[in-house]
């Protein structure tokens, strides 16, 4: 069996119809901008993987660096613990933030950033006694997954399943839609 074949039998893939999506690209290698198929096609990259690969795949200093890291200390759990690797990166992510922004707090994800970020704001009023529930959120955003990240979403055909378990948000026109709520109105 290829790739693509073993891949029916087991995997489901993220923002995917399963029954309707063309067949997955099997990959097998990347370097920089190119990713290589299991038949010989050499891909561009044009998207970075959705943005993740931004210096490239299998980039040598990236992964000298992680090889590294892995070889001394390749996880550990950060609630109540630290390291190095931790402390250096939030030293230097504080040092190019604006001055009121003091201390760093790692998420894995897009989505999971969005819930921490959701999650300090609902308790950093809650801490001053006020309880403040109603967030403001742009129309056609996208946040990610996760449900406090799809409330804060646009409405769009991945958030709609899940409209009725989504807390309620204000929505503030973005700027695509006021531009063209402007044209309409002029013409
Ligand atoms: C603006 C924005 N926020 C949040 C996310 C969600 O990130 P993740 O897919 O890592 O959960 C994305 C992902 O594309 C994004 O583009």
């Amino acid at each position: 069996m290829n790739l693509v074949e073993r891949d029916r039998k087991v995997l489901w893939h993220p923002y995917t119809q399963e029954k309707t999506a063309p067949l997955p690209v099997p990959i097998v290698r990347g370097e920089g901008v190119w990713l290589y198929t299991e038949d010989g096609c050499k891909i561009l990259d044009g998207i970075s993987s959705w943005w993740v690969n931004i210096h490239g795949h299998s980039h040598p200093f990236l992964n000298e660096a992680l090889t590294a890291q892995a070889n001394e200390l390749e996880h550990a759990m950060f609630a109540g613990f630290t390291h190095r690797p931790a402390i250096e990166l939030a030293e230097k992510l504080v040092a190019i933030t604006p001055k009121n922004l003091t201390r760093v707090f790692y998420s894995d994800n897009g989505s999971t950033a969005v819930e921490v970020a959701l999650k300090m704001a609902y308790q950093f009023w809650q801490n001053r006694g006020q309880e403040r529930k109603t967030f403001v959120a742009l129309e056609n955003a996208y946040h990610g997954d996760t449900f406090g990240a799809m409330a804060a979403s646009g409405e769009s055909n991945f958030t709609k399943p899940f409209q009725n378990l989504l807390f309620k948000v204000l929505r503030a026109k973005s700027v695509p839609s006021a531009v063209s709520d402007g044209l309409t109105r002029s013409e």
